[in-house]
């Protein structure tokens, strides 16, 4: 009996790294609000919902904003983003990445993505992966956002697998509380690692090839 049944990857930052994309149409709506951001700040989006994400940014606003107002804001964030994503294609999955992922389907794992971004299913067409997934959990059937497990619970559930027999792979602190939270086992991968909190600690993505081999 395998160890873990599925693996559930988030999507930014794990299977492709659109934090450049985020940072220029988060650094675009500040300039424009006149708000201090930098890389730091855009760090501590990692994970984040986009409410939320304007929340943090916010924190060094000195005026007022209505709930009306940052929803146009928000949008206009997701507008700029969303032209920035047409750039990624196929050559921004990296061959590592694909590799582990035909191997680890290839010795039976259920694969599945759980991404706080609603716009995920649009960054894995732009990747070629729009069919090859599971099972996707993303933003747009959660209500709260990581580290709420919710976004977990639900890729377990779409692939029909119980919490202790899925792996989480995460790169934000949020991402493996929510996994923790949800009772699974999780490996952090880049900024994540520092957290301490991974039941495994990657140096390299096709490490999870023997993480998952017990
Ligand atoms: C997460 C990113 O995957 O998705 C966050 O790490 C982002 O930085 C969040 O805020 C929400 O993304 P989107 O695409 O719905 O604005
Ligand atoms: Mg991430």
């Amino acid at each position: 009996m395998k160890k873990y049944n599925a693996v559930i990857f988030d999507l930014d930052g794990v299977i492709c790294h659109t934090d450049k994309y985020h940072y220029q149409a988060w650094k675009a709506v500040a300039d424009e609000l006149g708000i201090y951001f930098d890389e730091e700040i855009n760090n501590r989006l990692r994970g984040v919902s986009r409410m939320e994400s304007f929340e943090i940014i916010l924190e060094r606003y000195e005026g007022e904003m209505s709930e009306e107002e940052k929803e146009c804001w928000t949008t206009k964030k997701n507008d700029i983003y969303k032209e920035l994503l047409k750039n990624m294609s196929p050559a921004d999955l990296s061959a590592e990445v694909k590799e582990t992922l035909d191997d680890l389907r290839a010795n039976g794992h259920k694969l599945a993505i759980g991404s706080s971004s609603k716009n995920a299913r649009f960054i894995l067409g732009q990747l070629g992966l729009g069919e090859y997934f599971d099972a996707i959990s993303d933003g747009n059937n959660i209500s709260k956002s990581k580290p709420d497990p919710e976004v977990f619970v639900k890729a377990a559930e779409y692939v029909d697998e119980q919490a202790d027999k899925c792996l989480v792979v995460e790169d934000a602190k949020a991402g493996l509380q929510a996994a923790i939270a949800g009772g699974m086992d999780c490996a952090a991968i880049g900024d994540a690692v520092a957290s301490g909190l991974g039941t495994y600690n990657l140096s390299a993505f096709a490490d999870l090839l023997k993480v998952t081999a017990k």
